[in-house]
């Protein structure tokens, strides 16, 4: 019977976050997520690093009050320390070490991508945990991998995008059709009234496990330049069926690779991760497979989907009871494998 408080926090990209475990469950997780890279079409990396400065107090004061316990129950600080923006994660990275010391409480550092698999680990009422071995895909606007998991922290990625990540294929492709950033959900949102197969986009020919999302932008960049020639309210006339076949294209890309991935290792147990995990197309097939291919599949509550400070906190709680901290040189790692 341990009562084991982790205070998380997790700067790595645009979005501040910081949250409250007791033991495996989450009692608070607060994320500032960044409105200044809106007008910018994608993240400015001086810009969040500065954001998260002015965020990360407020956030971390937030978590504490809403998880309603005192800071001296805290017993261990957990943080991100790559992968992602190394002006981003400096930001948490140095204020989890002077809290550490503050509080004279240990330090724990957490690899970003293991976060965003281990957030399955959560204890919540929905939140169902796969078992061990499985593949885990995470999919968002900065990855695109497919890691086999055969325990907490052995993990191997069997297959990753060679350019693009799945959610910028997303929020490039909107952007093509004029939507505001970060255009994933709305393409989902249109597609949801369009036609899947009205318009054909080649799917890349990369062989194996690893993914390829840049040549499906340039294909859906030259085949909206051409039609827009012959008829400049093609985006306004077929937005809809536009936004289904390209979301209809990224799904059955994604569900291709799995397919082989689940056949190569034999593994059936299915769990997914990130922002795009959000996407309606993406689970709607993989509740199908479920029937049709005999999976079990996995996908967290939303609000561990996305970065967030509750899958560090996840994180510091299972390195917690192995006793596996940081020193107070540990620094931060922009480019951190699993
Ligand atoms: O995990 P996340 O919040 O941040 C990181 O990139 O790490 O993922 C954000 C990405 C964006 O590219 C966004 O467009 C995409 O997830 N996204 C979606 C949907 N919701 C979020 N893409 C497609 N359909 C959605 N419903
Ligand atoms: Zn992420």
């Amino acid at each position: 019977n341990q009562n084991i408080y982790i205070l998380a926090i997790e700067s790595s990209c645009d979005d501040t976050s910081a949250a409250i475990l007791h033991n495996k469950k989450v009692l608070s997780n607060v994320v500032a997520t960044q409105k200044i890279h809106e007008e910018y079409g994608g993240v400015v990396p001086e810009l969040a690093s500065r954001a998260h400065q002015q965020n990360i107090v407020p956030v971390v004061h937030q978590a504490l009050t809403k998880a309603n316990i005192d800071k001296k129950l805290v017993s261990a600080i957990a943080f991100t320390r790559g992968p992602g923006l190394m002006g981003s994660l400096l930001v948490g990275t140095s204020f989890a070490k002077s809290l550490s010391l503050g509080l004279d409480v240990p330090l724990i550092e957490v690899n970003h991508m293991q976060a965003h698999i281990l957030a399955h680990f959560i204890e919540g009422d929905t939140q169902k945990q796969p078992p061990f071995p499985f593949l885990a895909m995470t999919i968002s606007g900065g990855h695109t991998q497919i890691v086999l998991v055969r325990d907490y922290f052995d993990m191997k990625i069997i297959g990753e995008t060679l350019d693009d990540a799945v959610g910028e294929a997303f929020d490039k492709s909107a952007k093509i059709l004029g939507l505001p950033y970060p255009g994933g959900p709305l393409v989902d949102a249109y597609a949801k009234k369009g036609d899947p197969k009205a318009f054909p986009f080649p799917k890349p020919k990369v062989k194996g496990l690893n993914f390829s999302f840049s040549g499906l932008k340039t294909s859906i960049l030259y085949f909206v330049r051409k039609e827009v020639e012959k008829n400049p309210n093609f985006i306004a006339e077929n937005l809809n069926d536009i936004c289904a076949s390209i979301q209809y294209t990224i799904v059955n890309i994604l569900m291709d690779k799995l397919k082989i991935a689940a056949i190569q290792t034999g593994i059936k147990q299915i769990a997914i991760g990130g922002g795009v995990s959000a996407n309606s197309g993406i689970r709607k097939a993989l509740i199908n497979s479920q029937k049709e291919l005999g999976w079990q599949t996995y996908i967290p509550n939303f609000e561990y989907c996305t970065d967030n400070a509750a899958m560090v906190g996840i994180v510091g709680y299972l390195k917690f009871i192995e006793n596996d901290f940081a020193k107070q040189d540990v620094t931060a790692k922009a480019r951190y494998f699993i």
